[in-house]
This record gives C-alpha cells, sequence and structure tokens, in this order.
C-alpha cells in the first residue's frame, strides 16, 4: 500500500523548507520594525464566522469551504484566509481596549476546495497582517510600505502593486443600483451563478472568472466613479503619501476583492511570471468587520501574502544550498565510537551541528559521508589518538590537518 498527499496538499521539506524559513524570518524582522506583534489563532473556527465576514455568494462560502459536523453538532470550518479569526479574537478578547492601532501577524496553513493548479492549492500558507483602529490613510501608506520592504529585503523588486478604493456603506447602494442597471439587460446571457449574484449581490458578479462573463462584464461602471467625497479624499490622500514613499503602483478600477468584507483601499501584489495566479499578496481595509462581529466601530486594514506563489518566486534568487555541519566526526573501532559520542555530545551542548559516523562505517565511508555532508572539520578518533591523548583534525576546505589534545577540543571550535 503506497499513500499519498491529497490532491492539493503539499510536503515542504529540504531544501525548499530553507526558503519559507528564510521569508518567515524576513516577514518577522520586517513587521516588527513597524510594530506588529505575532499572533496565534486555531485553525478551526465556527463556520458562522466566515459566512458572516467574507459573504454568503463569494466563491469561497459557496463553494470552498472545508466545513464538518463536529461530534456535538457543531459546524465547524478548516480556516479559509486568517483574517475573520484574527477579527473574532480582537473582539472575543477586548483587544480594543488597548491604545490603537493594534497590529498583529500571522502565519500559517489556509483551506479552500478549489481546482488545484500552478500556484493554487487546496491547503496552502498565508503570512498575513492585520491593523485596527486607525481610519487615517497614513496606516494604509505604513501596510503598504511594509509589505514592499518585506519583498525588497527578499530581493523581489520588480512586483506590481495594483490599487483600488471600492467606497464605503455611503457610495455601495448608488453604485449597486448603476450595476443592477447596466446587467439588467445581459444577465440572461451570464452564467447560473451570476444569474444567481444579480439578485443576491450583484457586486460579485464583477469577481466571476467564466470566460463568458468576463466579456459581458466590459464597459460595467467602475466604483471609482461613485466614491463619496470622504472616501475619494481617503483614497487621494493614500495615493500622495506613496508617491512620498516612493512605492509606485496603478489603479486598477477593475479589481474587487473576492471577498465581502473590504471597504475602501484594496490592493494586490502581482507578478509578470508567475502565470494565471499572479497575485503574490492581497488585502485592504474592513472598516466595518469588527463592528459585524460585536466590537466597537473599529476601523482596520491588512494583507495576506501566499506563500508558495512567493516561494516559487524566490527559488532562482535565493542560494538555497542545505546548511552543513561543523563537525563530522569519524571514529575507528569500539573505544573510539564512545569517545566520539561524547565528544559530539558536549560540542552540541555550545550550538555546534555535529555529525558522527555508524558502526560498521569504514574510515573511508564516514570520510566520504563528512565530504558529501561538506562538513567544516573531520575530527578522527582511533585506537592511536585513545593511546595520545590527541585528537586529528582536517578542514575539508583547504585540506589543512593538526592534533589537538582531548580536552582543548571544546575550546577549538568555539
Ligand atoms: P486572498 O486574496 O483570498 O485574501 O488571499 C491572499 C493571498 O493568498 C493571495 O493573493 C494568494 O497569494 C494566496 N492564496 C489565496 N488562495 C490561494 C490558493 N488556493 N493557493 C495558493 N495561494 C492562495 C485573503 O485571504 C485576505 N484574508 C487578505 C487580507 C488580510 N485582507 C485583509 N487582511
Amino acid at each position: 500500500m503506497k499513500y499519498s498527499a491529497l490532491k492539493g496538499a503539499r510536503d515542504i521539506f529540504p531544501p525548499d523548507i530553507y526558503i519559507w524559513q528564510k521569508v518567515e524570518e524576513t516577514a518577522k524582522g520586517v513587521f516588527s520594525s513597524y510594530g506588529f506583534q505575532e499572533i496565534r489563532a486555531p485553525i478551526i473556527e465556527s463556520t458562522d464566522i466566515f459566512i458572516r465576514s467574507i459573504g454568503e455568494t463569494t466563491d469561497i462560502v459557496e463553494k470552498e469551504m472545508y466545513t464538518f459536523t463536529d461530534k456535538a453538532g457543531r459546524r465547524i470550518t478548516l480556516r479559509p484566509e486568517g483574517t475573520a479569526p484574527v477579527v473574532r479574537c480582537y473582539v472575543e478578547n477586548y483587544l480594543y481596549n488597548l491604545p490603537a492601532p493594534q497590529k498583529f501577524f500571522y502565519s500559517g496553513p489556509m483551506f479552500r476546495y478549489e481546482r488545484p493548479q500552478a500556484g493554487r492549492f487546496r491547503q496552502f500558507f498565508q503570512i498575513g497582517a492585520e491593523a485596527f483602529g486607525i481610519e487615517e490613510p497614513k496606516i494604509d501608506a505604513e501596510i503598504l510600505s511594509m509589505l514592499k520592504l518585506f519583498f525588497v529585503k527578499l530581493g523581489l523588486k520588480d512586483l506590481n502593486f495594483e490599487l483600488n478604493s471600492i467606497g464605503c456603506k455611503k457610495c455601495r447602494p448608488d453604485f449597486k443600483k448603476a450595476l443592477l442597471n447596466f446587467f439588467s439587460t445581459r444577465i440572461d446571457r451570464f452564467c447560473p451563478d451570476c444569474k444567481r449574484r444579480f439578485i443576491l449581490n450583484p457586486l460579485r458578479i464583477l469577481d466571476c472568472k467564466v470566460d463568458a462573463c468576463i466579456s459581458l462584464r466590459e464597459g460595467a461602471p467602475r466604483v471609482t466613479d461613485f466614491l463619496c467625497n470622504e472616501c475619494r479624499e481617503h483614497f487621494d490622500t493614500l495615493l500622495s503619501l506613496l508617491k512620498l514613499l516612493n512605492l509606485s503602483y496603478v489603479i486598477n478600477p477593475e479589481m474587487v476583492r473576492g471577498l465581502d468584507y473590504y471597504t475602501r483601499t484594496t490592493f494586490e501584489v502581482k507578478s509578470e511570471t508567475l502565470g494565471a495566479q499572479n497575485a503574490v499578496a492581497a488585502g485592504g481595509r474592513y472598516d466595518r468587520l469588527v463592528e459585524d462581529f460585536g466590537g466597537p466601530p473599529t476601523p482596520a486594514i491588512g494583507f495576506a501574502i501566499g506563500m508558495e506563489r512567493l516561494t516559487t518566486l524566490l527559488r532562482s534568487l535565493i542560494n538555497h544550498t542545505i546548511p552543513s555541519p561543523k563537525v563530522f566526526i569519524a571514529t575507528i573501532g569500539s573505544t573510539a565510537e564512545k569517545e566520539g559520542l561524547v565528544i559530539a555530545d558536549r560540542l552540541r551542548e555550545k550550538d555546534i551541528w555535529v555529525e558522527i559516523g555508524y558502526t560498521g562505517n569504514s574510515l573511508k565511508s564516514q570520510m566520504r559521508r563528512a565530504d558529501r555532508l561538506s562538513a567544516d572539520y573531520v575530527l578522527i578518533i582511533g585506537d592511536d589518538e585513545i593511546n595520545s591523548g590527541k585528537i586529528k583534525w582536517k578542514r575539508l576546505s583547504d585540506g589543512s590537518q593538526g592534533e589537538i589534545p582531548f580536552q582543548e577540543v571544546y575550546d577549538f571550535f568555539k
């Protein structure tokens, strides 16, 4: 019987894992310099949380959630994204009582039952960040420049930042009316999903991925033409701050995002080399979600980075040679073998990576393994060394060698 990972789920192991670790370290470093603190929310949540936030008529909620009933009959969902759980945590733990802004980052697996393809998985990983409590566009600019700095630190300088504003509850009704007007003359030619969306949530028609619907919505009203004065001003100020910070962007008035909770600023960071699934990161404001979850009115903004897409971009950039041990201890004979084991343990206490040879391996095959592992040093211990009280060392990079007394070996590698 041979088992394989589920469709759309991947193992991550060396050497790829080193890219993942590098990304995680970089995120932690950059996000901390902007005052973001780590938050860890559960992977399972009550299903309602996602229906309420992402929206009943979105693809995620309609088609992609891994939902099940637990033994007590509760409806539970494997999180398809990280914002709703963070908002639930923020409200449940009264974090709004702390001084604003409260800024958090998180990382971990998300689950969506999508059709797997390059860059699209059913279990995928995100690193995300969310900032609560500030309405000013200054924090939108900070969030975007934090994202840019993160990518630049990883060596990615040519990603495209696409921005839009999708308004607020004040400007939405007029936009919705214009959409209904536009679609009413042609809705019979749209896919069955869009026909339903027309009744329930016409904005979602703008996010349909069906080719026919994409061409049918050409010329549809654009949300940016319906922004109220406050939203327009927010957006314009943000754009001027981005200029100040030297962050280049393009405005994409057609970007609506696939989740219902967004208000005002939305953005996606895209790469030209990724193919169809080209968004490496995406996010925006969700100024009403905290209130929807039972908290006080609290503006908020955040984003999530797709780890699989990002690591694909980085594979050719980051030198991911497998790290190598500092010391390899090769031994001949059972007394030396025991001595070697003790020395290895002591060196490891000093955080030195040590590999040892195993029983039955000749010195030659142990040396070959040391070479394959690219160890910096080999220590050789046999009967002669035990009798003379000195260990032979060899540096593999230049072949230099010498001897050191047993008790000095710990200082030698300091
Ligand atoms: P999202 O656009 O659904 O937004 O996902 C963000 C990123 O996750 C995408 O740009 C993509 O890189 C990655 N991603 C999404 N689905 C998949 C998949 N099936 N396979 C691989 N990668 C994927 C959100 O999730 C929001 N929570 C972002 C946010 C945070 N907005 C505000 N705060």
